[in-house]
């Protein structure tokens, strides 16, 4: 019994049904199936949107992040700082490049990077700085590109959950040297398939990353760099194109919702998500925070709502991980978030009856 769902994809699709059949018909009518005509407007497209130059797609966010790692000559012997409180996909790139992830802690209010942490943490083999805009709340962008300058790195950001947010009136993907975005199907802006794409204003790296995603040729079978099949499909494109046009009114929807559950959970045991002042928030995940947090999530299943914990495990003490060094207690706001965060049903076609019903749940399985 699913009463109100985490994720509704068929509910975006049927109102923009036409518009994608119609463009995948013509995808199939120019058999273009991997990059071409649609990819590449879309670049265009999706880079302006974020307030780039370039854009240059790829099969997925992870892709993403790891061109731009190697574009920013990262490679073995370098380390890279970012994040535990991330997906897993953040230090795995870092780690696909040959370099060293390090970590600092997040800011409890904000889940993203504390910046007073930058200090300690960098060493003259830190060559990047990867920030992560959780949930699509930016990262505090200014004083780690003022850090990043101060000590020669470059900054990547891991928008992949955060397409149109903003920082003091700039889009994410924009303010540093790197933007990488995921359009994994359950994205904000989500593909039907993987995908991802880098956003940058420098056209060199843009052209090394041209040739990194297809095999690192800069024309056919002349492999100037050891590159990789990373290369977006051309149906992909083509929906991505249509779904871009509807993005801002999909994030202006998640905003309302966000107010919404906002209002109806004030002065209850939950602690909502803040938006930090000049930052706009694009609430990909709308997460609550809770020490009773198992009983939450047990008292939502059984009334039919599904949830989400984005992510129970910081990566520091995720098996995998381990051989980096790291143990338990040495990120206690990441570990703290990772017990307590409680991601609720979020999406732009979620209704105001769906809210109530969630918010109603919430109250009751807290007793308050
Ligand atoms: C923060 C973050 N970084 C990177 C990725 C990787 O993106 P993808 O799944 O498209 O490889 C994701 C998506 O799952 C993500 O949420």
């Amino acid at each position: 019994m699913t009463v109100v769902p985490f994720l509704d994809l068929k509910a975006q699709y049927r109102p923009i049904k036409t518009e994608v059949q119609k463009a995948v018909q013509k995808v199939l009518d120019e058999c273009s199936f991997i990059l071409g005509d649609e990819v590449a407007v879309f670049e265009r497209e999706f880079a302006a949107y974020c307030g780039a130059s370039q854009g240059v797609a790829v099969n997925s966010g992870t892709s993403a992040l790891h061109l731009a790692l190697l574009a920013a000559g990262v490679g073995p012997g370098d380390e890279v700082i970012t994040v535990p409180f991330t997906f897993v996909a953040t230090v795995a790139a870092i780690l696909y490049t040959g370099a060293r992830p390090v970590f600092v802690d997040i800011e409890p209010c904000s889940f993203t990077m504390d910046i007073r942490q930058l200090a300690s943490a960098v060493t003259e083999r830190t060559k990047a700085i990867i920030p992560v805009h959780l949930y699509g709340q930016a990262a505090d962008m200014d004083p780690i590109m003022e850090f990043a300058r101060r000590h020669g790195l470059k900054v990547i950001e891991d928008a992949a959950q955060a397409h149109g947010a903003e920082y003091k009136g700039r889009r994410v993907g924009s303010i540093g040297d790197f933007g990488c975005f995921s359009f994994y199907p359950g994205k904000n802006l989500g593909a039907y398939g993987e995908g991802g794409m880098v956003v940058t204003n420098n056209p060199d790296y843009a052209r090394t990353m041209q040739m990194l995603r297809d095999w690192g040729q800069d024309r056919k079978y002349s492999h100037v760099l050891k590159g990789y099949n990373y290369r977006l499909e051309g149906l992909q494109g083509a929906i991505l194109r249509v779904k871009l046009r509807h993005l801002e009114a999909w994030t202006e929807a998640r905003r309302v919702h966000a107010l919404r559950y906002n209002e109806l959970l004030k002065d209850t045991a939950v602690q909502t998500p803040v938006e930090i002042d000049s930052r706009r928030h694009v609430y990909h995940v709308y997460a609550v925070r809770t020490p009773q947090r198992h009983t939450l999530h047990v008292q939502l299943h059984a009334r039919g709502i599904q949830t989400g914990i984005h992510y129970p495990v910081p990566v520091h003490l995720q098996p995998a991980y381990s051989d980096l060094g790291y143990g338990k207690g040495e990120f206690p706001h990441s570990e703290r978030a990772a017990r307590e965060v409680l991601s609720l049903p979020m999406f732009a076609e979620l209704t105001d009856e769906q809210i109530e019903t969630v918010t109603t749940a919430v109250k009751e399985g807290l007793h308050v």
